[in-house]
């Protein structure tokens, strides 16, 4: 058998995510630019556009100091092409993705489990994107995979490796602690050690994680921050993250977790009931689910609610439905194959829709325009997004330093009353927001609009030829649309 040894097991599941960062070919959030290539290509190339997070400095500048890193070598050896640019941060995000798999191997022990991990599609959809969220995910099951379970009374592992993990995580996004309380109430209460011995364990690691942090963020931004500070301050106590779309309280369990998890919402009841049952053999199990409860009950409460935030749970999800008595009885009945075959349908079909079609728009439309500014055509040309903010990427995926505009949404950090941010305003009344914007001002000589605003603009539009038409999406959201169309002045 090819799995027989781990060494090919760890090979064909990087060779697996590595396939996948030529197979998805779509934008998932902004996040994915905003939060780290864009910070990063600024750091590396001293131009570009920093979001308000980094203004307020609220974010920690590690992940996209790493990456910076990366950009520079890159530029050091004259191979700094936009190609290589969004490429090469993904390449390294899809080895470490395998490997975490691979560490999940290790630790389930369970073939099944680490199928069930391989080919979820929405882990799939996300393992080589330059999100924090996937970063988390793949720490986060690495951790796993050294985290101290007690196997009998006699036979203790008191190892903190993995807090040190758990350290590294939380320097760059403090919320990812949420899942990790209950596991880390378990090492305490199951640990051997004193609880002197723990509280200056635990407060060391602590320390020296805040120490390395301060350093890069204070050497990034340029002067003395400790960006968690910044971070609790202005998200929980001026709620700002209310600002981007509020759902339902249930969300997550009717909609977050049917669609990322697939079939395993309908089972995960099932499993749970059998699991508090049989507590006593179930332990690892218990304190998963407990983990996932206690996640998405502290998520639910929170007005921002988003499909990639239960990504760190997934893999312990998938662990707990696959690893219990009940499943292995599930799985060795007639309808093995049956389960497999749908568990493969219902992973392939979306996988594919949405890493190869839903939302491919704004990755082709910067490949236009990067090929489209050529080294002499470039100080003729500035470009104006007139779409929701943030929906494309922009210098990382173009590098060139030419003049981009786009409507801005910033949250309401003046308390102005009644504030509406600048694309709200433009879509409202796109004629009259243009009247208003560009009446002394030069109009951009490129311009980018979803069709959907195509009619609502026309008298603007005079003064534009269509240059190319390029699909976005069957299914837009508000003012999205099916189709981007990307218009060149006439002069
Ligand atoms: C980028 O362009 C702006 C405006 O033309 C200029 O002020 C800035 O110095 C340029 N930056 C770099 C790194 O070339």
């Amino acid at each position: 058998m090819l799995f027989k040894k781990p060494k090919y097991v760890l090979i064909s599941l990087i060779i697996w995510r590595l396939i996948s960062v030529y197979i998805v070919q779509t934008s998932h959030v902004p996040d994915e630019y905003w939060q780290s290539l864009e910070v990063a290509h600024n750091l590396a190339f001293n131009y570009g556009h920093l979001t308000w997070e980094w203004k307020s400095m609220i974010r920690s500048y590690i992940y996209p100091f790493l990456i910076s890193v990366l950009y520079k070598i890159l530029a050091t050896l004259n191979l700094d092409s936009v190609n290589m640019l969004t490429t090469i941060p993904r390449i390294f995000q899809a080895a470490l993705s395998g490997y975490a798999d691979y560490r999940f191997y290790l630790w389930t022990k369970n073939k099944l489990t680490v199928f069930c991990l391989a080919i979820n599609w929405y882990w799939y959809y996300c393992a080589t994107r330059t999100l924090t969220n996937t970063l988390e995910t793949s720490l986060t099951i690495i951790a796993l995979s050294v985290f101290p379970w007690r196997k009998n009374k006699r036979n203790t592992s008191n190892d903190t490796k993995f807090l040190w993990i758990l350290g590294f995580i939380c320097a760059i996004r403090p919320t990812i602690i949420i899942p990790w309380i209950p596991l880390c109430l378990y090492h305490i209460f199951s640990s051997t050690k004193s609880i002197i011995l723990l509280f200056f364990q635990y407060t060391g690691i602590v320390i020296f994680t805040l120490t390395y942090s301060t350093i890069i963020d204070t050497y990034c931004y340029g002067e003395l921050i400790i960006t968690p500070l910044e971070f609790f301050r202005l998200n929980i106590i001026n709620n700002i993250a209310d600002f981007y779309g509020k759902h339902h309280l249930l969300w997550y369990f009717f909609v977050g977790l049917p669609v990322i998890s697939g079939l395993f919402a309908i089972y995960l009841p099932f499993v749970g009931y059998e699991i508090i049952k049989n507590y006593r053999n179930l332990t690892k199990q218990l304190v998963c689910l407990v983990s996932i409860l206690w996640t998405i009950f502290i998520y639910s409460l929170l007005e921002h609610k988003e499909f990639r935030f239960l990504l760190p749970i997934l893999p312990m999800i998938i662990y707990i439905c696959t690893c219990t008595p009940f499943t292995n009885n599930l799985m060795s009945n007639k309808f093995k194959k049956l389960l497999i075959g749908i568990l493969i349908l219902t992973n392939i079909l979306p996988g594919i829709y949405f890493s190869v079609i839903h939302q491919r728009g704004p990755l082709d439309t910067v490949k236009f325009l990067e090929d489209k500014l050529t080294v002499e055509n470039l100080d003729k040309h500035d470009i104006m997004y007139l779409t929701p903010c943030h929906a494309f990427p922009l210098y990382s995926h173009i590098h060139k330093n030419i003049t981009i505009k786009f409507l801005t949404c910033e949250p309401n950090l003046h308390y102005i009353n009644n504030y509406t941010d600048e694309a709200d305003e433009f879509f409202q009344n796109p004629s009259n927001w243009l009247d208003d914007n560009y009446k002394n001002l030069s109009l951009p000589s490129l311009l980018i609009v979803y069709d959907n605003i195509v009619n609502r603009i026309s008298g603007f539009l005079k003064n534009y030829k269509p240059i190319v038409k390029l699909f976005n999406s069957h299914f837009p959201q508000n003012n999205y649309g099916h189709y981007i169309i990307v218009y060149e002045r006439i002069n």
